[in-house]
């Protein structure tokens, strides 16, 4: 979620909106029983969410999440992931440190220096899946993608959420189609995975990205993207021809 403070006449009108939120999926049922710290997604993230990470629920996995803030949301990973899940919130305000517990770390630093985010990789990697929801700053959205998604095994997810602020003008400087917000770069990720059917790349080998990337999932506000070894794709002709 946003950044407390900005506060503008559109957020309002959304959070009414997202009101009508209706618990869809076992993560629904986990965060409306949520009594703890304070959380704060759209509503409609959890049922994505549920979609994407429920193969990895009671495994020994690596879960990062940039932006901690009051700690509600290291819980909600906590409960749905289970007690192996290795969960590791990243921020900048020292406060966040309070919210270490039993497999639950908090590293102190910026998303938006790489060496960091290499150290953070380093410490816990490989990792399988990484919560971007920190600062929502256009170019963080974009570095921590690049320094991270490197990082995550094949067969994670890396998550982008508040993409909205890449429309909303006031308070980040967003605009429909407007070059360098968050969610213009991720719209390139489509020719990347595409790049196997580019002209340019058709006779050639994509670049490492094309590689790794095996779907994208654009939801409102949020960005899901999967992980995994690609290969050139082939046809599978198969069944017989009308003659
Ligand atoms: C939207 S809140 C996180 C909310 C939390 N994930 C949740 O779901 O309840 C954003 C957090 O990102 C942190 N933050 C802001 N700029 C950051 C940066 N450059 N690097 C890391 N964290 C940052 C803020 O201190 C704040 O705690």
């Amino acid at each position: 979620m946003l950044h407390k403070g900005v506060q503008s006449k559109t957020i309002k009108g959304l959070r009414r909106l997202t009101a009508r939120w209706n618990a869809a999926s076992e993560m629904d049922s986990i965060v409306a029983g949520h009594r703890g710290r304070r959380m704060n997604k759209w509503g409609h993230y959890f049922e994505i969410y549920d979609r994407h990470f429920a193969p990895f629920r009671d495994q020994n996995i690596v879960v990062v999440e940039i932006g901690v803030q009051a700690g509600g949301s290291l819980d909600l990973w906590r409960s749905y992931f289970g007690p192996k899940a290795k969960i590791v919130g990243i921020d900048i305000d020292p406060k966040c440190k309070d919210f270490e517990s039993s497999n639950t770390f908090v590293r102190l630093g910026s998303q938006g220096d790489d060496a960091f985010l290499e150290s953070i990789a380093r410490e816990f990697g490989p990792l399988d899946i990484v919560i971007e929801d920190g600062s929502h700053a256009f170019e963080h959205q974009i570095g921590t993608f690049r320094a991270l998604f490197p990082h995550i095994r094949p067969g994670g997810i890396y998550a982008c959420e508040d993409l909205c602020s890449s429309y909303w003008v006031p308070e980040f400087g967003g605009g429909v189609r407007k070059p360098g917000t968050g969610i213009e770069f991720f719209k390139t990720l489509i020719d990347e995975l595409n790049a196997w059917y580019s002209s340019d790349t058709v006779d050639a080998e994509p670049d490492a990205l094309a590689k790794q990337l095996f779907g994208i999932h654009f939801h409102p506000a949020l960005a899901v993207i999967e992980k995994r070894a690609m290969n050139r794709p082939v046809l599978v002709p198969v069944g017989k021809t009308e003659s």
